[in-house]
């Protein structure tokens, strides 16, 4: 597996003539527009990429652009993996250990989820401050002791300083945040009325489908990590939630975080 990483990256690296992204972006559901404010210099359709595995979803475009933001080389996944889709958590977290590869010394995270905390609102950015994972560990199985330690400390998962910076940027900006853990379970179905108040028992903020995984293996190769969730739903009104309203959502907040996303990357 590890030979196969090194593979990739040493593909990518030579097709994007030595680029090195200094940070890696991952642009969840509805959120793929803020690629357009990237600069491309390189665009690779993730099919074309050798070890990558194809993205499925609606709202997902699969590839993998490496630009200019605010001055700085960064690489954005424009559409993500989702084990609901069936990949393996082993392909679901390939990419991210790719950009590490390729050099990446902060990762970016965006998602969509949808609201437990009673005092959220649909449309609210929620920077992640911790997650509590109800999917299997993409960890599990034979260590890559070259990648990371077998039993990866998960204090700090969430950056404190990347965080404790978005506050003040934010500020700056007049963007309003909220804070909160992320619960990530299996998806595909949105969770019953009696799981979200479990997830909600148990100290969650916001219910989705990804980011859990990715940031675990980030996390083991020791990146910070920086995250932010778009509220796209309540999960405890009585009204069901559905991809569509999801993805509407997911765009109107989106032009919001990519303001925040690109004042963190300026500042890095
Ligand atoms: N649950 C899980 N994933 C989600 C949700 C939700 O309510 N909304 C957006 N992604």
């Amino acid at each position: 597996m590890l030979e196969e990483i090194k593979r990739t990256a040493a593909f990518i690296d030579e097709r994007t003539q030595h680029f090195g992204p200094e940070a890696g972006i991952i642009l969840g559901t509805g959120l793929g527009d803020f690629a357009e404010q990237i600069e491309v210099c390189h665009a690779l359709d993730y099919k074309d990429i050798p070890g990558f595995p194809v993205s499925t979803v609606e709202g997902h475009r699969g590839r993998l652009i490496f630009g200019m933001l605010e001055g700085r080389r960064v690489v954005a996944m424009q559409g993500r993996f989702h084990y609901y889709e069936g990949y393996t958590m082993a392909q679901v977290t390939f990419p991210v250990r790719v950009m590490k590869l390729l050099g990446i010394r902060t990762l970016f995270v965006s998602n969509a989820s949808g609201g437990i905390n009673p005092t959220f609102r649909v449309g609210d950015l929620m920077v992640i401050t911790d997650h509590i994972n109800l999917m299997p560990n993409p960890l599990v199985g034979p260590n890559l002791a070259e990648l990371g330690p077998r039993f990866p400390d998960m204090h700090g998962c969430y950056d404190p300083q990347l965080i404790a910076r978005a506050t003040e940027l934010a500020e700056q900006a007049g963007i309003k945040l909220q804070y909160g853990v992320y619960v990530g379970g299996t998806g595909p179905t949105f969770e019953t009325q009696a799981e979200y108040r479990y997830f909600k028992a148990i100290g969650g903020d916001a219910a989705g489908m990804s980011t859990v995984p990715e940031v675990i293996v980030a996390r083991h190769m020791g990146l910070p990590v920086f995250g932010v969730s778009v509220i796209t739903n309540c999960g405890l009104s009585p009204e069901a939630g559905d991809h569509e309203d999801v993805q509407r959502q997911g765009r109107r907040a989106g032009t919001r975080m990519a303001a925040l996303f690109r004042a963190m990357i300026r500042n890095l």
